[in-house]
């Protein structure tokens, strides 16, 4: 490993891609069997709309965000039965912060230049040894442009809609396969038109297409190609 003034450089996996590709699966189940750390840098983004809405910050109010955004006072925890667990100034917000609400009003602060670069300090400090697998939009482009792997992981609209679906129903959540399907494609247009860091792939990055493939599959996929950095 590279050595830079002294200090081993921590290797980076970005893992990028639109919603419902998988990402957030599949970076966690890579981040386990390397025993590295995970970044989930979406629900930073959802952390920001979730305390505005706590503390009746409108949507609209630019530097208010990103003072919250800024001040964030939040702890990733795993509970006793091994589910994620996000508590904000200590109180348990992880329902809130996976509800749809929250990945909608995420993706509209995510257009806030000072909201990201508020964020971006406090996603570089997850990089620590011995690895990092970021998962997000634009960790391969912007939060870690060095990193060691970068995939771009994609599935058809289609099928990201039907997991979304599957997800929600799963959570007891009543929805309409056309109206997740709406969302979708709503969510992907604003991220990737967005003028501050889109959603793209960065130059360098392997683009994966997870349509159709078992999860393991594409796990395997991305663990053999970290195994050849
Ligand atoms: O991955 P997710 O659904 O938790 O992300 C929620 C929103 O946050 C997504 O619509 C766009 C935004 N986001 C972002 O702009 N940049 C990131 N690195 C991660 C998420």
């Amino acid at each position: 490993m590279s050595r830079v003034a002294g200090q081993a450089r921590v290797p980076v996996l970005t893992i990028d891609g639109p919603s419902g590709s998988g990402k957030g699966t599949i970076a966690r189940q890579v981040a386990d069997r390397l025993g590295w750390h995970l970044l989930d840098s979406g629900a930073l983004y959802r952390l920001v709309a979730v305390d505005a809405e706590r503390k009746a910050v409108a949507l609209d109010d630019d530097e208010g965000l990103a003072r919250l955004a800024a001040h964030l006072d939040v702890e990733f925890a795993i509970s006793a039965d091994g589910s994620e667990q996000i508590l904000l100034e200590g109180s348990d917000v992880t329902g809130a912060v996976r509800s749809e609400e929250a990945g909608i009003g995420a993706s509209g602060v995510a257009v806030i230049p000072a909201v990201r670069e508020a964020l971006l300090g406090r996603q570089r400090a997850f990089r620590q040894a011995p690895g990092l697998v970021a998962d997000g939009r634009d960790m391969g482009t912007q939060v870690f442009a060095d990193a060691d792997l970068k995939v771009f992981l994609t599935a058809s609209a289609d099928e990201r809609a039907k997991r979304r679906y599957k997800q929600l129903k799963d959570k007891g959540i009543d929805v309409s396969l056309a109206a997740v399907s709406r969302d979708i494609v709503d969510r992907d247009r604003r991220d990737s038109e967005r003028s501050v860091a889109p959603l793209k792939p960065a130059e360098d990055a392997r683009i994966l297409d997870s349509s159709g493939k078992p999860i393991e599959e594409v796990t395997q996929t991305v663990l053999d190609w970290v195994s050849n950095i």
